[in-house]
C-alpha cells in the first residue's frame, strides 16, 4: 500500500475536521494545531485505550494529574535547567537554523544520530563529512552552541528572576516528585506504577513535520517503581507490554521497529534505553521511548530537597530507592502514527476510489453512524434510533445528499458502522448495518443494535 505524504495528510485532517492550524485567522502561529471535533475524539480516545491498558489493566498501577507548573527547584534538581538542551547550528551563508545531532542524522540517512555526542564530536562529524546545508547546499557553518529547551515564564505581578517558573519539560517530574504521596496514600507496594497523561513544552529549535515535533504536546507517560536488581527484566517486559499495545491499537507491525541506543548514546543515568520507531510518511522516528532511569530520578530529588524518598520494603524491612523503569510516549505522536497507519487510497471493483481511514473501532471518532435513506419518509424513525444509540457511542447523524457519498464521508472519517433506516426499519423494525472495511451490510432488528455494537466497539 502506497504511503500518504505529509502534505496530504495535513489537508485531509483539515478538511475533515481532525486538526487545524493554530490561531488560522491571525496567519497561524509557527508549528502550532488545534484539534478539531473529530481529532479531539480519536485523542480522547487513544487516551482512554493507553489508560485502560496502562492503569486500569494492572492492579498496581496508580493515575496521577499534576500541576503543570511547579517549584523550579524541581528542574533544577532534575537538570533540566543545566543541561535539558539541544546542540543548534546556523549556516553563516543563507541563516537557516539547526539541530547538529538533526543535520548528522538526516545526512547519514539515520546510521547515525548524534545523541549522546558533545559539540566537538558533532563538529567534527560534520566538518569531515563535509555536510552542507539542506538549504543553500554551502558547508559555512557557525560553531555549535546548547540551547536550552525550556519554556520561562513568571509567577505573579512583577517579572523578575525571582518569580521565575518554567513550563514543565515533561511530566515525568510530577510524577517523581509525587512517588512518597502516591506510595503512602495508595498504600503501594513496589513494584508499582504511576501513569500520567498532559501537556508538556519544550521550545524546540526545529519543530515540524505536522504534530510530529511541536513545542506544546501531549505525552503519555508511566513510571514503573521496582527493586535494584529487577530492572533489566522490568525493561524486557515493558518493551514487549508497549509493542503489543501499538499492535493492539490496529497499528501494523511493518511500519513498526524497535531501536536500541548505543552504550555511547545513552543518557549518563541510563542503563538501557529502546525507542520503538514508526514509519511516518518522512520515514521512521521515535514514537516511544522505553528507559531504565536507574534510581537517578528519586535519589536526586532526595538529595536536593532533603527528603526521604526511600521505600521501606514491609516484609523484609528492607530500605532502598527504587529503580525506574519509564515508558513514555507522545499523544500527538502515536495520534499521527495512528491516522497514517489507518489511511487507504482504495480502488473498488468499477474503478472508482474510496477513501477510507481503518481505526480501530474502539478509537474511531464516531462509532456509528444513523442514515435515513430518504429524509422526507425515514427522518423520524431515524431520529428515534439516533437518540438510542446517542446515549451508548458517539453516534453521527447524516441525512443530506444521496446515500452512496454519505457512506463515503464516513469512511473517510473512520466511522466503522453506518446504521440505514429504510421502508423495512418502519415495517419490520429492522435496519441494515454497513460494515466500513468489507462494505458488507447485515441486516440487524432495532432491538438488537444497541449490543450489536457494542461487541463490536470494546478495546
Ligand atoms: N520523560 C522522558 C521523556 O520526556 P522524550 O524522549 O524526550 O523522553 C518522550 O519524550 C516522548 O514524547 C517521545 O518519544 C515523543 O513521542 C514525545 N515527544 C518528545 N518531544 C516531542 C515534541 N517536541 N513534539 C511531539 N512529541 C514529542
Amino acid at each position: 500500500m502506497e504511503k500518504i505524504t505529509m502534505e496530504k495528510m495535513v489537508n485531509l485532517c483539515k478538511q475533515y475536521g481532525f486538526i487545524y492550524q493554530g490561531s488560522e485567522i491571525y496567519d497561524g502561529l509557527a508549528n502550532t494545531w488545534d484539534y478539531g471535533p473529530l481529532g479531539s475524539r480519536l485523542k480522547n480516545n487513544i487516551k482512554d485505550a493507553w489508560r485502560k491498558r496502562f492503569v486500569q489493566d494492572n492492579k498496581n498501577s496508580y493515575e496521577l494529574d499534576a500541576a503543570i507548573l511547579m517549584n523550579p527547584e524541581v528542574w533544577v534538581a532534575s537538570g533540566h535547567v543545566s543541561s535539558f538542551s539541544d546542540p543548534l547550528i546556523d549556516c553563516k551563508e543563507c541563516k537557516s537554523r539547526y539541530r547538529a545531532d538533526k543535520l548528522i542524522e538526516e545526512f547519514s540517512e539515520g546510521k547515525e544520530t548524534g545523541d549522546g555526542w558533545d559539540n566537538e564530536k558533532l563538529k567534527k562529524y560534520i566538518r569531515e563529512n563535509n555536510i552542507p546545508c539542506p538549504k543553500c547546499g554551502k558547508t559555512n557553518f557557525t560553531s555549535i552552541r546548547q540551547f536550552n529547551l525550556l519554556f520561562e515564564t513568571h509567577m505573579g505581578v512583577t517579572e523578575d528572576t525571582k518569580n521565575k517558573v518554567y513550563l514543565r519539560g515533561e511530566t515525568a517530574q510530577g510524577i517523581f516528585v509525587n512517588f512518597m504521596n502516591v506510595q503512602r496514600s495508595m498504600r503501594a507496594k513496589v513494584p508499582f506504577g504511576i501513569a500520567q497523561i498532559g501537556k508538556a513544552f519544550r521550545n524546540e529549535i526545529t519543530p515540524g513535520n505536522f504534530i510530529f515535533r511541536t513545542r506544546e504536546f501531549e505525552q503519555m507517560e508511566y513510571e514503573f517503581f521496582c527493586k535494584p536488581g529487577t530492572d533489566l527484566e522490568w525493561f524486557k517486559y515493558f518493551e514487549e507490554y508497549c509493542m503489543r499495545f501499538l499492535k493492539d491499537l490496529g497499528i501494523k507491525e511493518e511500519n513498526l521497529r524497535l531501536r536500541k541506543h548505543k552504550p555511547e548514546e545513552l543518557v549518563f543515568y541510563s542503563k538501557g534505553t529502546t525507542d520503538i520507531e514508526y514509519n511516518y510518511p518522512n520515514g521512521f522516528g521515535e514514537l516511544w521511548g522505553i528507559a531504565d532511569r536507574t534510581d537517578y530520578d528519586l535519589t536526586v530529588h532526595s538529595n536536593h530537597s532533603g527528603k526521604d524518598l526511600k521505600y521501606l520494603d514491609p516484609e523484609t524491612n528492607e530500605k532502598y530507592t527504587p529503580y525506574v523503569i519509564e515508558p513514555s510516549v507522545g499523544c500527538d505522536r502515536l495520534l499521527l502514527a495512528v491516522l497514517c497507519d489507518s489511511y487507504e487510497e482504495e480502488t473498488l471493483e468499477d474503478g472508482s476510489t474510496r477513501e477510507v481511514m481503518h481505526f480501530l473501532p474502539s478509537i474511531a471518532p464516531y462509532k456509528v453512524a444513523v442514515l435515513p435513506l430518504m429524509k422526507k419518509y425515514h427522518q423520524e424513525k431515524a431520529e428515534e434510533i439516533y437518540n438510542m444509540l446517542s446515549k451508548e457511542f458517539m453516534t453521527s447523524y447524516d441525512e443530506t445528499g444521496n446515500i452512496g457519498k454519505r457512506y463515503r464521508r464516513q469512511d473517510v472519517i473512520g466511522t466503522p458502522y453506518c446504521v440505514t433506516i429504510d421502508e423495512e426499519t418502519l415495517n419490520n423494525n429492522t435496519v441494515t448495518v454497513r460494515d466500513r472495511d468489507t462494505m458488507e451490510q447485515v441486516t440487524i432488528k432495532v432491538d438488537e443494535l444497541v449490543d450489536y455494537i457494542k461487541e463490536k466497539v470494546r478495546f
